[in-house]
């Protein structure tokens, strides 16, 4: 029968009358081929239906549950973000308490809000270039040790920077409690064919895992899965989710691209990966004789290195996918060295921060690609001039060190408080905000909706503005912020 790329093209090829959805009708004479007008069908006979499959769609979510060893695998064609809403409603109830990585995806905050969550944060440590660290099983042991009532953990591993956490141990104390952990795995859909790879979070056994295929794999933007498996997790609580949240209106060009992804994976992953991975070892070794611009990656096998075994160190909370350029003790920031890499050298990264940027680097990426980024990196740093920061001037980034800014109120009651004034951001100290605040990417929040303003709060937005770092805010007036009024 073929993939579904075939069957959809095969099917054009019989040149049916389409009096259906969608509007372009497949009519190329009239609109060209400059966009794939051919493949674009709707869920008509023979072509299965996404939140009810059992024919073509079917196939390839069993693909995925056997290259992903999952119990059962959902595919998605509106990003982590509908399978991120999806999987925490599916084992929730209005209001439950849950357990909440603070330095989570703005998609997490939105479940909180959509849901009427009491969220507990747990929180990673802040290293000196501003990237939150690992969550740590220890503290997510002492929530449950005070809270008797949670009903679901939520993690983000990898984070953006690659940063990942021990989710093995985490799933250990939250399944003595019956709990369920869902794993925000947007980041991380590359590991399982990673070579000593330890912290793929279905391989840790946790319950609910959302990958964006789209950011880490060959696939079209939008495309993701959700895993689920354990008996915590309901499959039909899932699919009733996800019909709530997934369009009813599925692309064929984004499952196709889901079943391709998968099936290159299949019938080529083994040599693709090792190859990746052969330049991303070159990559990290070249990199160690930049002498201002520093590679995390590089320096977490140093500190691991010191005095650990072989086997230790290879399993290290670091995803080596991901290239996090360090700035710091330079003369420039993260943002001035991305605005280099784009006008000087035509690359453009992924992302920048006041002390870092990241590039982002798939099996897609071959050596020359790896040699341009190399090539650019060595010549700029010639350039650079050593600057010693100060630390102890400089601990604008111990927001999550310090406690979190006080809760006022529920997210969803500050959001939705009809009494509200406008406020510059620097008069809003002891003022509960009606907000998010987040650069973005990432879209990690700085405050949420219901939290009180304090120094602390203020001096961190100062920060990244004096950075050029671009802040926003849920209602888009920034610098000027909505504060809930009595
Ligand atoms: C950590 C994290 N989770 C979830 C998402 C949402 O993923 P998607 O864009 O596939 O909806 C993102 C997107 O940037 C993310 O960085």
């Amino acid at each position: 029968m073929g993939n579904l790329e075939e069957r959809l093209e095969n099917y054009f090829n019989e040149d049916y009358l389409p009096m259906h959805m969608p509007g372009h009708k497949r009519n190329i004479k009239l609109l060209g081929e400059k966009l794939p007008y051919r493949i674009d069908i709707t869920e008509i006979d023979g072509f299965d239906d996404l939140h009810h499959p059992e024919g073509i769609i079917k196939e390839i979510e069993e693909k995925a549950k056997k290259i992903y060893k999952s119990n059962k695998s959902f595919i998605l064609v509106n990003g982590s973000t509908c399978g991120i809403l999806a999987g925490i409603r599916s084992v929730v109830n209005y209001g439950d308490k849950v357990v909440v990585a603070r330095n989570s995806h703005k998609s997490i905050y939105n479940a909180i809000e959509l849901n009427g969550l009491n969220p507990i944060y747990v929180l990673p440590k802040i290293d000196k270039n501003g990237i939150n660290k690992e969550i740590k099983a220890s503290d997510v042991e002492t929530i449950f040790g005070k809270n008797r009532d949670i009903k679901l953990v939520i993690i983000t591993s990898p984070t953006y920077e690659g940063v990942l956490s021990d989710i093995k141990t985490i799933v250990n104390v939250a399944h003595k409690y019956k709990v369920p952990v869902l794993v925000d795995e947007a980041h991380g859909a590359h590991l399982n064919f990673m070579k000593n790879s330890n912290y793929e979070a279905l391989n840790c056994g946790a319950d609910i895992v959302i990958q964006s295929l789209h950011k880490t794999l060959p696939a079209l933007t939008g495309t993701a899965i959700l895993h689920i498996q354990g008996d915590l997790v309901k499959e039909e609580n899932i699919r009733r989710e996800l019909s709530i949240f997934e369009t009813s209106s599925p692309s064929y060009i984004l499952m196709s691209s889901i079943d391709e992804c998968l099936s290159l994976i299949e019938s080529n992953g083994k040599k693709l990966f090792l190859d990746y991975q052969e330049n991303l070892k070159y990559f990290y070794n070249e990199a160690r004789k930049l002498k201002k611009l520093k590679i995390l990656g590089n320096e977490i096998l140093n500190k691991n290195n010191n005095g650990k075994s072989k086997e230790k160190i290879r399993k290290e909370l670091y995803d080596f996918g991901k290239i996090v350029i360090i700035t710091k003790n330079t003369n420039i920031t993260g943002k001035e060295l991305a605005d280099i890499l784009r006008e000087d050298y035509k690359i453009e990264i992924e992302m920048s921060s006041t002390y870092y940027i990241i590039a982002m680097t798939s099996i897609c990426d071959n050596k020359e690609s790896f040699e341009r980024l190399l090539n650019a990196l060595k010549e700029i740093d010639l350039k650079l001039v050593e600057e010693k920061v100060k630390e102890e001037a400089n601990n604008d980034f111990t927001y999550y060190d310090v406690d979190l800014p006080r809760k006022a109120m529920p997210i969803n009651e500050a959001l939705n408080s009809k009494k509200f004034v406008l406020e510059n951001y620097k008069n809003l100290e002891g003022k509960i905000s009606k907000e998010y605040i987040f650069a973005y990417p990432p879209g990690i929040p700085i405050i949420t909706p219901g939290e009180v303003f304090d120094k602390n709060i203020i001096n961190i937005i100062e920060n990244y503005m004096k950075a050029n770092i671009e802040l926003r805010s849920t209602f888009d007036k920034f610098p000027n912020i909505e504060i809930v009024d009595f």
